[in-house]
C-alpha cells in the first residue's frame, strides 16, 4: 500500500443526528425552536450534529458518560439505528442511500460488529459461531471453517473450537466475538464496549490483544468506550462525547494535555490520579509510539447483527 492510500479516508460523518421520537423529523434540527419543541414533546436527541472521519488503519475511540449517545452513533453507521439527518459515507459510499439490498450486502461485506455482551448464538460451539456469517454469505462448509480456524488462532483459542459459549469465560466469549468480526475481513471494525463487562486484568489482557491483533491486521476501528485510560491505548484518535454532541475530538495526547472543558478535565483528572495513584504507566507518552503502533446491553438481535445477517 502506498503513503497515499495509507491516508485515505473510510468513514466520513457529516453533520449526523439521531432524534428517537414517535413523529416525523421533517425540518432543519439545526433550529433552536425546533429541537425545544422536539424535546418538550418527549423526543430524546441521542446524536447530536456530529462531524468526525476515521482514516484507514486508524482506530478512532468515541468516549462519554452512559448516556451520551456513543451506542446509538455507532450504531448509526451501519444503520442499526436509522439516522435522522446527516451523511454516513464510508469507502465512499453513501450509507443513507443504499436500498435495502445493498444495505444487507454493506453489513454483510463491509462492516464487522464487537457488542460488550458479546451476542453469541448460545447453541452453536465456537467455530460455528465464527463461522456463521461465513455460512450466511454461502461461503462453503470447507472454506469457511478453515478461515474460522485461523481467526480462532488469532485471538487465542486454538483448541477451544468445539466448545460451547456457555463453557467459557468472560474474556473468551468476547475472543470468539473479535474471531467472529475479523473472519468476515472487512476493513471497518465497530465496537461498542467490547471489554467493559471484564474484570480489569482480563480488561487489559484483551486491550493487548486487540493492539496486537491490529499490527497484524490493520483494520480501521470505531471502539466506543467510557473509560479515558481505555482510550488512550487503543485511540490513535478519539473524540469525547456529551449529551449527543461531539465536545473535543483531537489525540488522546491533545485531549490529556488540553482538556476542552469541564467535562472533558474531569475525565483526565480521574485518570492522572488513576496514574499516580496506582502507579500505572502514563501510555500516552511519548507520541512517536503511538504512532508506530500501526499497527449495555446487547439487543437480541446482536448474533444476527454481527453475522451481517438482516435484523429489522
Ligand atoms: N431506542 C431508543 N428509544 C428512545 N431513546 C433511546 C433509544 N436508544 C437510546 N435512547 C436514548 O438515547 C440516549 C443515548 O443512549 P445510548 O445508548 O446511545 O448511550 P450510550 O452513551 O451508549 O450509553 P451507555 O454507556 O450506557 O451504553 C439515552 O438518553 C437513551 O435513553
Ligand atoms: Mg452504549
Amino acid at each position: 500500500m502506498t503513503d497515499a492510500n495509507c491516508s485515505d479516508t473510510l468513514v466520513e460523518i457529516n453533520g449526523l443526528w439521531k432524534v428517537f421520537t414517535d413523529r416525523p423529523v421533517d425540518f432543519d434540527l439545526q433550529y433552536e425552536d425546533a429541537m425545544e419543541n422536539l424535546e418538550d414533546n418527549g423526543a430524546v436527541v441521542a446524536v447530536r450534529d456530529v462531524s468526525f472521519q476515521v482514516k484507514r488503519g486508524e482506530v478512532f475511540v468515541i468516549m462519554g458518560l452512559s448516556g451520551s449517545g456513543k451506542s446509538t452513533l455507532i450504531r448509526c453507521i451501519s444503520r442499526l439505528v436509522e439516522p435522522t439527518q446527516g451523511e454516513i459515507i464510508v469507502k465512499g459510499q453513501n450509507v443513507l442511500e443504499m436500498d435495502e439490498q445493498q444495505l444487507l450486502e454493506f453489513r454483510r461485506y463491509e462492516t464487522a460488529m464487537v457488542f460488550q455482551h458479546y451476542g453469541l448464538l448460545p447453541h452453536r460451539n465456537v467455530i460455528e459461531n465464527v463461522a456463521f456469517g461465513l455460512k450466511l454469505r454461502g461461503v462453503s462448509e470447507r472454506e469457511r471453517n478453515e478461515r474460522a480456524r485461523t481467526a480462532i488462532a488469532r485471538v487465542g483459542l486454538e483448541g477451544w473450537e468445539n466448545h460451547y459459549p456457555s463453557q467459557l469465560s468472560g474474556g473468551m466469549r468476547q475472543r470468539v466475538g473479535i474471531a467472529r468480526a475479523l473472519v468476515q475481513e472487512t476493513d471497518l471494525l465497530l465496537m461498542d464496549e467490547p471489554f467493559s463487562g471484564l474484570d480489569p486484568l482480563i480488561r487489559r489482557e484483551m486491550q493487548d490483544t486487540l493492539i496486537r491483533l491490529q499490527k497484524e491486521v490493520n483494520k480501521t476501528i470505531v471502539f466506543v468506550t467510557h473509560d479515558l485510560g481505555e482510550a488512550i491505548r487503543l485511540g490513535d484518535r478519539m473524540a469525547v462525547m456529551r449529551q449527543g454532541q461531539f465536545v473535543q475530538q483531537g489525540t488522546p495526547e491533545e485531549i490529556m494535555n488540553n482538556p476542552a472543558d469541564e467535562y472533558v478535565e474531569r475525565f483526565v483528572a480521574d485518570e492522572r490520579a488513576l496514574l499516580s495513584g496506582k502507579g500505572r504507566q502514563p501510555v500516552y507518552f511519548p507520541s512517536k509510539s503511538r504512532l508506530t503502533k500501526k499497527a449495555k446491553s446487547t439487543s437480541p438481535s446482536a448474533p444476527l447483527a454481527a453475522a451481517g445477517a438482516e435484523v429489522k
